[in-house]
């Protein structure tokens, strides 16, 4: 089987540390070929450094690239309520051994689609200012990106408001050139995000683990659970992890195409993504490919099973 190019784009972040270990885990199926960050979660310093910080604890020399410090029009907000001071919780990894490959994400990833062999899949999980700066300052990367894996938006409701997805609320203009671009897109939105996760009893014995992995991932997420849950605090959903489980196990999800805009407004319905989820209503290929159910049991499985994979592969 061919390996999937891949670049993860993104603000780490509890789940989104979740989701780039999920693809370290599966490095037989994907190919990563860097890690764009962006400011979402916490500010760029902090992202960027914990994304360092994340490869290095792994011991993979994954290039780097810092991005955007801002969205394009809004005012920065971070979710420190939900990822803490530093963006990974209470959880301190150790320094990173490795540096910044660049300090300008937008030209690397140009020069690394426009580089490589074969097509290449972006997987958004953090506000998407990057992801349309780079549609708009270098189109020609548009045909060789075959995929757009994202973390963001929801068939219906919000997070960050009644109806609207941080990440999408976060920088909406930039979003609505990321949905408009024409680009094949897998909407991993709240809708199924919200359906599959760890619960309190996994994330305890997590935390029981003697692997250094499933320790790391237990405590960020005993940390997590107190900031982005459902069910009253006793159940915590791994949302950015979601757009890389696609990739690897695209049969355990059902979807439909759908037309998905977004609304840039100021006011309540900021951010908002307005997806056609009329029944009668159909949409061709062309349109984003919006994810609607997960095996929510096999999901938990899998990721159960990877983060216990990664404590065998980096035992220390
Ligand atoms: C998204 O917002 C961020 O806080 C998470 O990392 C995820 O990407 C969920 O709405
Ligand atoms: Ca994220």
């Amino acid at each position: 089987m061919n390996k999937r190019n891949i670049i993860i784009d993104c603000d780490p972040g509890i789940d989104d540390v979740i989701a780039i270990s999920l693809a370290i885990a599966n490095e037989d199926k994907l190919n990563i070929l860097g890690i764009s960050t962006v400011a979402g979660n916490q500010s760029i310093e902090k992202v960027t450094n914990n994304a360092l910080k994340l490869v290095s604890f792994f011991d993979k020399n994954i290039k780097v690239a810092q991005g955007s410090k801002c969205p394009l029009i809004r005012e920065k907000t971070v979710a420190k309520y939900v990822h803490g001071d530093t963006g990974m919780g209470n959880y301190e990894l150790p320094p990173s051994k490795f540096s910044l490959y660049s300090n300008n994400a937008i030209t690397f990833l140009r020069d690394t689609i426009i580089n490589a062999d074969g097509k290449v899949t972006l997987v958004p999980i953090g506000p998407l200012t990057n992801i349309a700066l780079l549609i708009k300052t270098f189109p020609e990367v548009v045909d060789k990106i075959e995929l757009l894996s994202i973390m963001g938006g929801a068939t219906i409701g919000g997070n960050r408001t009644s109806c609207a997805e941080f990440n999408v609320w976060a920088d909406p203009e930039a979003a609505r050139i990321v949905f408009d671009s024409n680009i094949p897109i897998v909407m991993s939105g709240l809708n199924i995000t919200h359906q599959t996760g760890l619960d309190k009893n996994d994330i305890s014995n997590l935390l029981n683990s003697q692997g250094a992995v499933s320790h790391m991932v237990g405590e960020i997420l005993d940390f997590y659970l107190k900031g982005d849950h459902v069910n009253g605090g006793t159940f915590a959903p791994i949302h950015d992890a979601c757009s890389i489980m696609y990739l690897i196990h695209p049969e355990i999800y059902e979807y439909k195409h759908m037309e998905v805009k977004v609304d840039c407004s100021e006011g309540l319905s900021r951010g908002n993504t307005v997806t056609d989820v009329r029944d009668w209503v159909t949409y061709d290929e062309s349109y984003p490919k919006v994810l609607l159910q997960v095996n929510s049991e096999k999901f938990k499985e899998l990721l159960i099973e990877y983060i216990y994979k990664l404590d065998r592969m980096f035992e220390r």
